[in-house]
């Protein structure tokens, strides 16, 4: 199994619209935290997740987190 690239160890915070969002799983993006599609020819796939209101958020960006999209607490350990 690939392991993700760690993409920064501290979380995104970021001001999100209602609707889709897709965050990057692998840590290659250059568009962290968001997938840019470098994922292609791997085994990952982005995490797509969905917001009913505009809400402030903390996307994991160390790529370890156990509930992705969102950081908890994880990077504190690499
Ligand atoms: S940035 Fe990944 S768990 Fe916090």
């Amino acid at each position: 199994m690939e392991k993700p690239l760690i993409a920064a160890k501290m979380p995104a915070q970021v001001s999100l619209e209602p609707g889709m969002h897709f965050w990057c799983s692998c840590g290659k993006s250059s568009k962290q935290p968001y997938c840019d599609g470098s994922h292609y020819g791997s085994e990952f796939v982005p995490v797509i997740f969905k917001l009913a209101d505009k809400q402030d958020v903390w996307l994991c960006q160390c790529k370890q987190s156990k509930n992705p999209p969102y950081c908890d607490g994880t990077h504190k350990t690499l």
